[in-house]
């Protein structure tokens, strides 16, 4: 696993002129935030030694390094899911790779199901920490201590200075915004009334079918996180409706100005 993922970055490291400060995960419809990164260098998934390919709808599959703002940035354009079929190995190891370019901190977008009955759709909610119900465990195995910790802490999954700082932010620019625990998913049904019932129960304000994964490595990492959800459609006692990919799509589409002006000013804001 580490040959790979030096293997990896080495293959990238040779074709980017500057190492970037921040990397961040594009999730469903988000993508528009390309348009603002500047000097922009794509490399497919495809050209990329070990790199799984993605397969699901309105995502493309690219690393995209640029300048957004102040700061250089990696982009990624598509993620891997675990529905699609990938192991947890793939869908994390992006991740992997990100840390050995010498990526200290990470930024994910997601859609996600809104069950907190104050949440309406298009919001976006800050992930202030999440509930993990994916069936196998990226950490799971042998441990590389070169890595990170056999038994990671994860009292602050999600930076407390950076959702300050978002909250900063949204506030000046009067966007609203609502924080809340993610429970993460396989997928790929949306859940059933009495699901969306149960992880509400549990805790959850939002539920959806990716991050979870990836910032369980990032931490594990020791890479500092920051993650916003859309929500797209709402699992709330007696008013769910029929939730398609086409109308989580919609939704995140109409969320995305809002979405992209908090994260480039909160990119703009940053430092290490
Ligand atoms: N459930 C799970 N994943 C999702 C949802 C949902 O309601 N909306 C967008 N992604």
């Amino acid at each position: 696993m580490i040959e790979k993922i030096n293997q990896t970055a080495e293959y990238i490291k040779a074709k980017i002129t500057e190492i970037p400060q921040i990397a961040i995960i594009l999730g469903t419809g988000l993508g528009a935030l390309v348009d603002h990164i500047e000097d922009k260098q794509y490399i497919p998934y495809t050209d990329i030694p070990n790199f799984p390919i993605s397969t699901v709808e309105g995502h493309s599959g690219n690393l995209i390094f640029g300048q957004l703002g102040s700061k250089r940035v990696m982009a990624m354009q598509g993620r891997f899911h675990y529905y699609e079929g990938y192991d947890m190995k793939q869908v994390t190891f992006p991740i992997r790779v990100m840390k050995a370019l010498g990526i200290q901190t990470l930024f994910v977008s997601n859609a996600a199901g809104g069950m907190n009955p104050s949440f309406k759709i298009g919001d976006i909610m800050l992930i202030t920490d999440h509930i993990n119900l994916f069936p196998e465990h990226p950490l799971r195995g042998k441990n590389y201590n070169e890595l990170g910790d056999r038994f990671p802490d994860m009292s602050e999954a999600y930076s407390h200075k950076l959702i300050k700082t978002a909250l900063e932010i949204a506030n000046e620019k009067g966007i609203r915004v609502v924080q809340g625990v993610y429970v993460g998913t396989q997928g790929p049904t949306f859940e059933t009334p009495a699901e969306y019932r149960y992880f509400h129960r549990i805790g959850g304000d939002a539920v959806g079918m990716s991050t979870v994964p990836e910032v369980i490595v990032a931490r594990h990492s020791g890479m500092n996180v920051f993650a916003v959800s859309v929500i797209t459609d709402l699992g709330v006692e007696g008013i769910i409706e029929q939730v398609s990919h086409e109308e989580v799509q919609k939704a995140a589409q109409q969320a995305q100005p809002r979405m992209m002006e908090i994260m480039r000013e909160l990119v703009n804001r940053f430092n290490v």
